[in-house]
């Protein structure tokens, strides 16, 4: 399933995007144990109520190969970089549920869904910041090779009960 994808889109997502988006967190929960815990309502572990927006990497046949999401949740990330800078944790704006396709991987399509949640804080004068569980070793390569950086490791409560470490990362501040 490489043909197409150089130009694949990234779009806002629409509801009817949600069952194909679902079918790759199933895939990716297997592969990569992201989610860690598998949620009993799947479609509304990624519609989450108070987002900001949520994107899809599309490819032209219309193809969904993968997910991102902004949320000005008050989640530890931005509570960390509240701390760290002085700023108020509402000036955060958290980049949640992003996931490619296993089979489109390597192909810049999570780093385009990052560069489009990271646009849409900015835009709206909100500092990006996430979370990334220690066990996601992936993930932690793909954001420090985006230029992220570490703030601190604090304790996550999984909603199964257990305890992991999660690292809090800030986006750099803009070059001007
Ligand atoms: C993390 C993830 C989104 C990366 O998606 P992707 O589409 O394969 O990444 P990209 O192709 O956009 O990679 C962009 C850059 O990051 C690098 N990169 C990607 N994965 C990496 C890894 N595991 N370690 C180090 N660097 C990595 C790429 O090599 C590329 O760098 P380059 O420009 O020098 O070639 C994907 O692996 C994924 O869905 N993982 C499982 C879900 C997950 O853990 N999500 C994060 C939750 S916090």
């Amino acid at each position: 399933m490489t043909d197409d994808l150089s130009v694949a889109v990234i779009r806002a997502r629409r509801p009817e995007d949600l069952p194909a988006c679902v079918e790759i967190l199933a895939e990716v929960h297997r592969r990569d144990a992201y989610p860690v815990v598998w949620p009993q309502d799947p479609a509304g572990w990624l519609d989450q109520p108070t987002a900001i927006g949520s994107w899809v990497a599309a490819d032209r046949t219309g193809r969904v190969l993968g997910h991102a999401s902004l949320s000005p949740d008050a989640s530890d990330p931005a509570r960390i970089w509240a701390a760290h800078t002085g700023d108020d944790a509402s000036r955060a704006a958290t980049v949640s549920r992003l996931f490619t396709s296993p089979s489109a991987r390597g192909l810049h399509l999570g780093e385009r869904l990052l560069t489009e949640t990271v646009t849409a804080a900015l835009e709206r004068g909100l500092h990006p910041v996430l979370g990334v569980l220690d066990q996601h070793a992936g993930a932690l390569g793909f954001y420090q090779r985006a230029g992220w950086l570490r703030l601190e490791t604090v304790d996550f409560r999984l909603s199964d009960g257990s305890i992991v470490p999660m690292h809090c990362f800030t986006h750099p501040p803009r070059q001007t």
